[in-house]
């Protein structure tokens, strides 16, 4: 699901409120109880996967508004501006996140005006599972994709665990992604994680042919909620699947259509449950594609 502030302004106490709301309360109704009716028939109108992108304003964050890179170096600061095109509209949406996941500060720049510029509680759920079990997932030198990724904080502490990963979403959300992703791994992990567009159900095959694509780990946090697209999702998640692929899904389950999704995932899926955190509301389930 996607929204955009209008060019008038909202309040971003606001908008904060209804989207902590979302996230951890109850509805996606709720969304539609936030917006403006003008917003609210955009968001119920626009596709997800075929956002036609945000231009960038002027005045992007300055580096020393954001508290500078964690990795402290000062030469990655031009090319970590030029990646960052996702810039919010309303700058008090603007925020810094700070994370300790793998004995790492991880600093996350987040905006309240996207779903994919928020880290959500099942990427938080499977940061802490993937650094309780990086050992027992043999994470080192793995290869791993992520899709939905957001922010970017699960690849983030994957590439930490010693993984190479490949983080995905909407372009929208790249640039922000991209961003994050060096301002946490340069010059801190063997491999620099990649950024690549992939919208669930478009040309996967031309995008990620299963012939030169082998993942050993798919990764995928809160990607199921109130959204039109959780069949071409499921299809996603099977077509980056193959033997030896584990799928590790992590979400906050909210709403009837979450299970819905659980039972077609299961027909589809060899399904385990490998963690609850009851908190928060979310599961981990791990899947291995099943082959008749
Ligand atoms: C609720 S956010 C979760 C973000 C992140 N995984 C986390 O847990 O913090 C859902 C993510 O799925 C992405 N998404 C939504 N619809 C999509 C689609 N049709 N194709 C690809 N990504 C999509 C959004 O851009 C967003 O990053």
């Amino acid at each position: 699901m996607w929204f955009r502030t209008q060019p008038r302004r909202a309040c971003p106490a606001t908008l904060a409120l209804c989207l902590r709301f979302l996230m951890h309360g109850t509805a996606a109704a709720v969304m539609d109880a936030c917006l403006s009716s003008e917003q609210r028939s955009q968001h119920l109108q626009e596709a997800p996967c075929t956002p036609d992108g945000c231009s960038a304003p002027e005045g992007a964050p300055r580096e020393e508004d954001t508290g500078g890179p964690p990795g402290g170096s000062n030469k990655i600061e031009p090319s970590l501006h030029s990646l960052q095109q996702f810039v919010p509209t309303d700058y008090e949406s603007y925020t810094q996140e700070h994370y300790l996941f793998a004995g790492t500060k991880i600093v996350i720049q987040e905006s309240i005006e996207s779903y994919g510029a928020v880290v959500w509680p099942g990427a938080t759920a499977l940061c802490q599972y993937l650094e309780e079990h990086s050992e027992e997932l043999n994470l080192q030198d793995a290869k791993i994709l992520e899709i939905g990724a957001g922010p970017g904080l699960v690849s983030i502490v994957a590439s930490i665990l010693g993984a190479q990963v490949t983080a995905t979403d909407l372009p929208d959300v790249l640039g922000n992604l991209q961003y994050n992703l060096l301002k946490n791994t340069l010059k801190r992990t063997a491999h620099l994680p990649e950024v690549r567009e992939l919208v669930w159900g478009e040309s996967l095959e031309q995008r990620f042919p299963r012939s030169s694509f082998h993942y050993d780990y798919v990764l995928a946090s809160d990607v199921v909620y109130h959204h039109y697209f959780l069949d071409k999702l499921l299809a996603t998640m099977a077509h980056l699947c193959q033997p030896g692929t584990v799928l590790l899904w992590a979400n906050k389950f909210r709403f009837s259509t979450d299970y819905e999704f659980l039972d077609k995932f299961k027909q589809v899926f060899d399904t385990t449950l490998l963690a609850e955190f009851p908190e928060a509301s979310v599961k981990i389930f791990q899947g291995i594609l099943k082959w008749d």
